[in-house]
Parts: C-alpha cells; sequence; structure tokens
C-alpha cells in the first residue's frame, strides 16, 4: 500500500528536517510533539529553510506554500491514527522511545509500520514494546536532514521483508540513498563515526593539539567537509556521549570508552550548537 500520511514524532532538528523531506516529497506529514511551542518552533524552522529555497531560487514560492500546505502539527498522539507510516525522532532515551511506540501500538491502524530515527538503541529491543514487531524498522537520517543524502535502514530481528521494502522506498521517494545495516550497536554510520569524534576529544584532553588544528587536520588533511569537534557540536555533545554509552554498554570493549572530557562537558550543559556553547560558542 503506498504511504498517504506521514507521521513524525518529535519536532526537534531531526523531526523537522524528516518532516520536510517527507512534504516536499508530495505525503501529507502530520508532526506530533509534546507542546505547542516545540511544534510551533519546528514548522516555523521548516518555513525558514524553504524561505531562504525560495531565495535561492531552488523552488518558487507557490512549492513553498504547497509544501507548508502538507504538514500539520499536532500535540495529540491519537492524531497519529490516520497515519500508515510513522517516524518516531524524539528525544534518544529508551524509556521515552519505548513508551511512544507502545502508544503507537495501542493507536495505529495495524497496516502501519512504526519506524525509529534513533541513533543506537537496539530496534529489537524498541520492537518488543509493540505487538507488531515485524512492522518496526529503524530509518536513521543524518543531520542536517535536507542536505545529507544518506538513510540508513536497519532491520529488527522480526522486521518482516515487506516493511525492508516499504521503508527503502520510501528513502529513494525522499532523494535519499539508502544503505542496510543489521542491528548491532550504533549500526554502520555511528559504530565507524563516533569512535572519531570521541579519538579527536581524547586529542584535546591530552594536549595533542588545539581545537582549531584538530579540526583543521581532518577537514584538509582527509577531505571532511568540517572537523570532528565542530561536527560534535552540529549533532550535539549529550547525543555523542549517548551513542558512546550504548556502544561501551553494547559491546563491553574499552575502545569505546567514552572521553572524560565529552562527559565533563554534557555535565556542564555544553551541549554544542543548540546550547551555544560546546566545543565551540556560537551567537
Ligand atoms: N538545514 C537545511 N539546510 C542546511 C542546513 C540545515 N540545518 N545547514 C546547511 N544547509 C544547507 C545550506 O543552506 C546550503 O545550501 P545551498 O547549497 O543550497 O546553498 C548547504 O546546506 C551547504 O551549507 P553551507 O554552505 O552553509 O555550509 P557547508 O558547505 O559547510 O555545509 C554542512 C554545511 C552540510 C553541514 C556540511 O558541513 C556537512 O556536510 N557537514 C557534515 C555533516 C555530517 O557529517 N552529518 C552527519 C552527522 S551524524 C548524524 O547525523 C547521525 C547521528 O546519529 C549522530
Amino acid at each position: 500500500m503506498p504511504v498517504k500520511t506521514f507521521g513524525v514524532i518529535g519536532a526537534g532538528q531531526m523531526g523537522n528536517g524528516i518532516a520536510q523531506v517527507a512534504a516536499t516529497s508530495g505525503l501529507n506529514v502530520i508532526i506530533n510533539d509534546i507542546a505547542e511551542e516545540f511544534v510551533a518552533r519546528g514548522h516555523s524552522h521548516i518555513t525558514k529553510i524553504l524561505s531562504r529555497n525560495v531565495e535561492k531560487e531552488k523552488i518558487t514560492l507557490e512549492e513553498k506554500e504547497a509544501i507548508l500546505g502538507r504538514i500539520n502539527t499536532s500535540i495529540d498522539l491519537e492524531d497519529m491514527a490516520t497515519a500508515d507510516f510513522v517516524v518516531e525522532a524524539a528525544i534518544e532515551k529508551e524509556e521515552i522511545k519505548f513508551q511512544i511506540f507502545k502508544d503507537l501500538d495501542r493507536i495505529c491502524v495495524p497496516d502501519a509500520i512504526l519506524a525509529t530515527n534513533t541513533s543506537s538503541i537496539p530496534i529489537g529491543r524498541i520492537a518488543s514494546q509493540t505487538g507488531r514487531p515485524d512492522k518496526v524498522i529503524g530509518m536513521h537520517f543524518m543531520n542536517p536532514v535536507p542536505v545529507m543524502a544518506l538513510v540508513e535502514i536497519i532491520r529488527g530481528l522480526a522486521t518482516s521483508d515487506d516493511t525492508f521494502q516499504a521503508t527503502w522506498g520510501l528513502a529513494l521517494k525522499f532523494g535519499k540513498t539508502p544503505a542496510e545495516a543489521n542491528d548491532y550497536p550504533g549500526f554502520i554510520a555511528n559504530r565507524i563515526l563516533m569512535p572519531m569524534i570521541n579519538e579527536a576529544v581524547y586529542c584535546v584532553y591530552h594536549g595533542v593539539g588545539s581545537l582549531e588544528d584538530i579540526d583543521t587536520v581532518m577537514k584538509l588533511g582527509m577531505n571532511h567537509p568540517m572537523g570532528p569537534l565542530a561536527l560534535a557540536d552540529l549533532i550535539g555533545l549529550d547525543t555523542c556521549l549517548a551513542i558512546m554509552e550504548t556502544l561501551y554498554e553494547g559491546f563491553k570493549d574499552s575502545k569505546y570508552r567514552p572521553c572524560p572530557l565529552l562527559r565533563k562537558y554534557v555535565e556542564a550543559g555544553w551541549l554544542g550548537r543548540k546550547t551555544k556553547h560546546g566545543f565551540y560558542t556560537y551567537e
């Protein structure tokens, strides 16, 4: 069955981006969060990005209006009763995601696919909160979602082929390139990316180089679009720490131990761009 109404849970930076690409691809979107101020902030961010695209003549004013016209906001999870595909992009806390999936399982029609944008919580553990583990899957977008070409699609042990094919097809419809990963801690993207970021933080911790020099080495020496410390600030240092902890817990291998400096920053509330202070400061 083709997807007509696409639900997004969470109006943070990932949820907004996902809602924007889904509405741009022609789907009707419902973006849900727990408070009016969060969905309003999310909607105004999408409007800002689309207005910028009009100024750059990437889309017309009519296209912008049409995309926005396909996005509805909601603060009542029961509204997901009309969605046939839902992506959860809420905060990266297991107990919160578990409750959302329990609720979605009760609310959504039996055929609806329930995907999670989790960056590292096992898909099988989330799926087991529902009575439809065959319809639960990981659909992991990269930040910033409208710009990044990849969607990592993660099969849980019980995910059906139909669910996998539908999710793969949706990623293509969004103009993204999907890649398949199995359900092990960090999947592929964060299994490789996060130890690199963590090692860059160790380089700061051990005084190997300044923030700028560490980022310059990786940017110019490896042709990365941005250095690992600037990227950590973009992702959020709390998210980086949570993923390192998932890797460490999942493998019990010391090579995944989070750098104490990363923890110290998070404890101080220096979470990166979103708090205007991380490794760098932002106006
Ligand atoms: N939303 C929408 N569009 C954005 C954006 C955002 N937040 N940030 C930048 N853009 C757009 C800009 O408008 C610009 O568009 P045009 O080409 O049409 O002008 C384009 O992206 C390039 O932006 P800039 O010129 O401002 O800057 P840049 O060339 O340095 O690119 C970047 C910025 C795209 C962020 C680039 O630095 C980059 O690719 N960085 C690496 C990002 C990355 O690695 N992301 C993955 C993080 S890991 C993750 O998300 C998974 C996880 O689980 C943690």
